[in-house]
């Protein structure tokens, strides 16, 4: 398959002095819905922040296309017009920062989202009813104060404003009770309906994927990506766990040592 969204070849990367990610390989096809799982600490957010460019990560070999162009030196920014967004687990507080002038910002960058202040409103409206958000959300400053929950009912909110191409939802469903687990849930639908956008899902709650039509499932565990399958190998993990992976990985990492 050539006519791929994202290619991920051969990646390894980490901080400065610590290597996390190991000869990472995937692709995901415009439209399509990947899951990526793995224990703790096994490196899934940092393969999440280094696609996203963040700085806090060099890359050390291997590439990273998107959209036909190698972004593997891009800026985060540049990034993000292209049509990739990602989602953090942690989302940062903006002090002084009212949501609605930050979202107003972040939409006046895309040309092809451009439109009259009237409008804008308009569909943040449009969407804050879809995610049951109050109004008052909006003039709140960014993420302060804000619940677990409503820290990712925002990034919801900004996932249906941008439309980007590409959305990596990272623990999008960690901490989060079942209502507004439900939202969530109704955002991504909403995303793939409305948008037709490609996911990659990094979670460890399988309830999340249970309303979605998963591709592709690939698992990692220390740094490596160890395993890829249909959507039912989630179910496998349901009931087996990655100790299955982790010995393929101890093996793997022999190989390579
Ligand atoms: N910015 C960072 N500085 C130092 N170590 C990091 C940093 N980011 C991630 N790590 C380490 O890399 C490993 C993988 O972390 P992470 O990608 O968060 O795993 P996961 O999301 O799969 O739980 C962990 O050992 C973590 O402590
Ligand atoms: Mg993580």
């Amino acid at each position: 398959m050539s006519n791929q969204l994202l290619r991920v070849s051969g990646l390894s990367a980490g901080t400065e002095d610590k290597p996390i990610l190991h000869d990472v390989s995937l692709a995901v096809g415009a439209g399509e819905t990947h899951v990526l799982m793995g224990p703790n600490g096994a490196g899934k957010s940092t393969l999440g922040h280094v696609i996203m460019g963040d700085p806090a990560y060099q890359v050390s070999s291997g590439t990273i296309e998107f959209d036909g162009k190698d972004v593997t030196e891009d800026a985060a920014d540049k990034r993000s017009l292209a049509g990739i967004f990602l989602s953090y687990q942690a989302p940062v507080e903006v002090p002084g920062v009212p949501l609605y002038s930050y979202l107003r910002t972040i939409t006046q960058k895309r040309p092809e989202l451009k439109m009259t202040a009237r409008k804008f409103r308009a569909r943040v409206g449009e969407i804050a009813d879809q995610l049951d958000m109050g109004s008052s959300f909006l003039t709140r400053e960014l993420n302060v104060g804000f619940s677990g929950g409503e820290k990712k009912k925002i990034e919801m909110l900004q996932l249906l404003l941008l439309r980007p191409k590409l959305a990596i939802l990272d623990e999008t469903d960690s901490g989060l009770d079942v209502d507004a687990l439900s939202v969530v849930s109704r955002g991504i639908e909403t995303y793939r309906a409305d948008c037709d956008g490609a996911l990659l899902v990094i979670t460890h709650n399988t309830r999340i994927l249970e309303r979605l039509k998963v591709d592709r499932t690939h698992v990692m565990v220390q740094g490596h990506l160890v395993a890829e399958g249909p959507a039912s190998l989630i179910d496998s993990i349901d009931e087996h766990g990655f100790e299955q992976f982790e010995k393929a990985s101890a093996v793997a990492g022999g190989e390579r040592a």
